[in-house]
């Protein structure tokens, strides 16, 4: 048995089991742990099927759920005020971080590349007003395009390969209006250090690379690793209005 985090204490050591078998299931699946396999599922989009398929409505088998938003974004969100604002939630999973967004008062779209997983999203929140949707970040619906106030990643990037990510900061960059703000939460690393991977946090300058297409990057927060959970980034791009 694994040591014991905050998780164990709120979701439950039945759960965290569960989770754990879970993973080792995916992983043995996962093209991408073994070694070459990366051309079978360049996107992974596969993968990310079949982790929802397979979790057949059990949330312990779908790693990144934790049925609550995540502390690093309610932290950042008791500061920093976006009510009103219109706002998209990118990879959203299980929603509960679009639910977060919706709380704090903004006006929220959510998508994630998985069809059952935008559908889990809108039957754990049925009274939601957060508008849910199945799309890819690689191919957007047109008119989301300069329409949002306040875009919103999380764990999404550190999910993809690496030769994604110059394709991934077009498409984040491209939805945030005028005046907006990208806000990119994500585990991370120092550039020379091994990562095995999936995930695979992301080193100082994936996260500099992100600001293009007139974005900037206005914050970087560093935020060391603490007790079961690992060093991250936070950090913050904005496009100046008119730009
Ligand atoms: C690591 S999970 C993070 C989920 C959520 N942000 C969270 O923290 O709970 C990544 C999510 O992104 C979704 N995803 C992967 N590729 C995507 C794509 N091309 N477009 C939209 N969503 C994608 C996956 O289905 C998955 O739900």
């Amino acid at each position: 048995m694994g040591r014991k985090g905050p998780r164990t204490e709120v979701l439950g050591e039945d759960f965290i089991e569960r989770r754990a078998k879970a993973r080792e299931r995916l992983d043995a699946f996962d093209p991408h742990k073994q070694p070459g396999g990366t051309e079978a599922d360049p996107k992974r989009r596969e993968w990310f099927e079949t982790v929802y398929s397979l979790a057949e409505d059990d949330p312990a088998a779908v790693p990144w759920a934790h049925l609550e938003p995540r502390p690093l974004l309610e932290d950042w969100l008791a500061r920093h005020p976006i009510a009103g604002l219109r706002a998209l939630d990118v990879g959203c999973g299980l929603g509960d971080n679009a639910e977060a967004l919706a709380h704090a008062g903004a006006r929220v779209v959510a998508f994630d590349l998985v069809e059952r997983a935008v559908q889990w999203a809108r039957e754990r929140f049925p009274e939601s007003d957060v508008d849910y949707r199945a799309a890819d970040l690689f191919d957007a619906p047109k008119e989301w395009r300069d329409a949002f106030d306040f875009v919103h990643e999380l764990y999404t990037l550190q999910a993809l390969p690496k030769a994604l990510l110059p394709d991934a900061a077009l498409a984040l960059a491209s939805f945030v209006a005028p005046g907006g703000t990208l806000l990119v939460i994500s585990r991370a690393r120092d550039a020379d250090e091994e990562i095995g991977g999936p995930p695979w946090p992301l080193a100082k300058e994936d996260i500099e690379a992100l600001a293009v297409d007139g974005l900037r990057l206005v914050a970087l927060e560093d935020i060391p690793a603490k007790d079961v959970v690992g060093r991250h980034w936070r950090a913050e791009f904005r496009r100046e209005a008119g730009a």
